[in-house]
C-alpha cells in the first residue's frame, strides 16, 4: 500500500519533473564518488532517459586532469579511443548506441584518480552532462625501518619506518613485545 503511494508519487514528480523541463532528460550518475584499489576494475555508471532518436547521439567521457582529456566517445554507434592513458583498458558496458552510458576501466592505475566528465550530445537540444569522481587507491608497500643511536642503558635510539607507495600516506603503529619495560619511551618518526 505504502509502496504503491510513493510510486505514485514518483511517477508524479517525475511527470512534474518532465513539465517544468520538457524534453530534457536529466543523466543519472548513482555513484559519484567512487574508490578503488590499483589494479583493479571500475565501472562508472551513468545513464539517461532519451527523449528523441539515441542513434544521432554522441557520447563522450572525458578526464578533467590539469586539461581535459578524451577517454572515449561514441557516435551514432561509431566508437573512438582518446587518450594513450586509457588506451586498450576502457570500454562501454553495454553496446551503443545506448541510453546506458556506462564506462569500465580495467587495472586502474593512481594517475586515474580524478574527476570524469561525461556528455551527451543531442542535435537541436541541450547537451547532458554528469560528472564523478574516483580515487584510486595503493596499498602501502612494505616498509623499510632503520635505526639511528647506539642501543645502550640510557642512550637515544630513533627508529623510523617509511614505505616507497601508498595513498593514503600510510599511518604507522608502533608496538613493543617483551620483555615489558617502564618508561619507555617511542620516538614517532614516519
Ligand atoms: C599537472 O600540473 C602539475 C603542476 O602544474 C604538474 O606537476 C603535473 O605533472 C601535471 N599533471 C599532468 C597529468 O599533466
Ligand atoms: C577488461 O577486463 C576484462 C576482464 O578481465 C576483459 O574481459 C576485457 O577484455 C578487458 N577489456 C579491455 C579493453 O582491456
Ligand atoms: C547500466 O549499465 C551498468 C553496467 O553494466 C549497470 O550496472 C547499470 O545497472 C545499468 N543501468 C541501467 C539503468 O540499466
Ligand atoms: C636523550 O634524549 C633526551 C631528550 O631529548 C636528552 O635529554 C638526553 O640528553 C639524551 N641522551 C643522550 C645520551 O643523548
Amino acid at each position: 500500500m505504502e509502496i504503491a503511494t510513493s510510486r505514485k508519487l514518483g511517477t508524479l514528480l517525475s511527470l512534474m519533473f518532465l513539465w517544468i523541463f520538457p524534453g530534457d532528460a536529466q543523466m543519472v550518475l548513482p555513484r559519484k564518488r567512487i574508490e578503488v584499489i590499483n589494479g583493479q576494475m571500475v565501472v562508472l555508471q551513468a545513464w539517461y532517459a532519451p527523449t528523441s532518436d539515441i542513434n544521432r547521439n554522441t557520447i563522450i567521457w572525458n578526464f578533467m586532469s590539469n586539461a581535459s582529456t578524451l577517454i572515449i566517445s561514441n557516435t551514432a554507434g561509431v566508437p573512438s579511443h582518446g587518450s594513450p592513458q586509457f588506451m586498450k583498458r576502457v570500454g562501454f558496458t553495454e553496446a551503443m548506441p545506448n541510453s546506458n552510458l556506462s564506462i569500465f576501466i580495467n587495472n586502474t592505475r593512481e594517475s586515474d584518480s580524478g574527476r570524469y566528465l561525461c556528455q551527451v550530445i543531442i542535435p537541436e537540444a541541450t547537451a547532458l552532462t554528469g560528472e564523478l569522481t574516483l580515487n584510486v587507491k595503493v596499498p602501502p608497500s612494505p616498509p623499510v625501518c632503520t635505526m639511528v643511536g647506539k642501543p645502550v642503558l640510557k642512550g637515544n635510539v630513533t627508529f623510523s619506518c617509511k614505505s616507497k607507495a601508498g595513498k593514503p600516506v600510510p599511518l604507522y603503529r608502533w608496538t613493543k613485545t617483551s620483555p615489558r619495560v617502564r618508561g619507555l619511551l617511542l620516538s614517532y618518526a614516519e
